[in-house]
């Protein structure tokens, strides 16, 4: 059942090792690819029930498990989450999509049943709950990834929290923090390059002495990948001149304005029932 993928993104960085470290579970992670189309024959209920013990099985804080999973297979329903975040085909599209939900609403409920307050609801438990369950929706990930089939995060499901936790009838103290589509990818997707290892990776301390030339190197490499084709900078008082469109002015232009639906979400999160002060 199990099939490596041709291309890894050892071989985009022309990185030579050992077979004694290409495992199975490497070569799946390292052959990464967000997919956003796919054929429309379903997830066998086999392979989901894997991938969601898989989830499950992801490293938890104190082991509080402090997160919930909607699995998403009715078109009807994947249509209105669709709608609520961003339209994006893909959502439609893929036959399965998973909805990894921050759930501190069960700790309460707990709470509740044993007799005691539920003290500790602050700030650091909404970070435990979006680590908690970012750490299931990527061992989710890989899973799948492991079984042939190609996954998408979907951020955008936190366009609309308020709406997208009427329909999913989300108790109080939950976000639904990440969607994800899962199926059949129609075509190999395409390894993304990520910023060389001496840009995100540092030795003992941190340092950004490989930083400027790393980026500049990294915006080269986007930039031949097509991703960012017919943009491009023009440069102040040069008319007919340009510089390079890559990752930089990408992300520096992602990042100097807030996020139009998001900017709210503290006071969102505090409609939602979650408590920061
Ligand atoms: C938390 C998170 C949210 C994301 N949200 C979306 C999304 O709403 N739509 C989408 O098409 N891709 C989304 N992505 C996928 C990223 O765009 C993708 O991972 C990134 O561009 C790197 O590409 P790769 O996954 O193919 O390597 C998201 C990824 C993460 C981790």
């Amino acid at each position: 059942m199990y099939q490596l993928t041709a291309a890894s993104r050892f071989q985009q960085e022309n990185r030579q090792l050992p077979e004694s470290v290409l495992t199975e579970t490497i070569m799946t992670m390292v052959s990464h690819a967000s997919v956003r189309q796919y054929k429309p024959d379903p997830v066998p209920e086999e392979a989901l029930e894997a991938i969601l013990t898989a989830a499950r099985s992801a490293s938890t804080s104190s082991n509080l498990q402090m997160y919930s999973i909607i699995v998403v297979r009715d078109p009807e329903h994947r249509e209105q989450l669709a709608q609520l975040s961003g339209d994006q085909d893909h959502i439609r599209q893929a036959p399965l999509f998973l909805v990894f939900v921050a759930d501190l609403h069960r700790l309460e409920v707990v709470c509740q049943r044993q007799g005691y307050p539920l003290g500790d609801r602050y700030m650091e438990m909404f970070i435990q709950a979006v680590v908690d369950t970012a750490l299931a929706a990527q061992n989710a990930a890989v899973a799948a990834e492991s079984l042939g089939l190609g996954i998408c995060y979907i951020g955008a499901i936190r366009n609309r929290p308020l709406e997208v936790a009427q329909l999913l009838k989300l108790p109080p103290r939950t976000l639904a923090l990440v969607g994800m589509t899962v199926g059949y990818p129609e075509r190999p997707a395409k390894i993304k390059p990520r910023l060389p290892a001496e840009v995100t990776v540092h030795m003992e301390e941190y340092s950004d002495a490989a930083l400027e030339e790393g980026l500049a190197a990294y915006d080269n490499i986007m930039a031949e990948t097509g991703i960012y084709k017919n943009r491009e900078v023009p440069v102040d008082g040069q008319p007919g001149v340009t510089r390079l469109y890559g990752w930089c002015e990408h992300s520096a232009r992602r990042m100097a304005k807030p996020h139009p639906t998001r900017r709210e979400i503290k006071r969102t999160l505090e409609q939602l029932g979650w408590e920061f002060d």
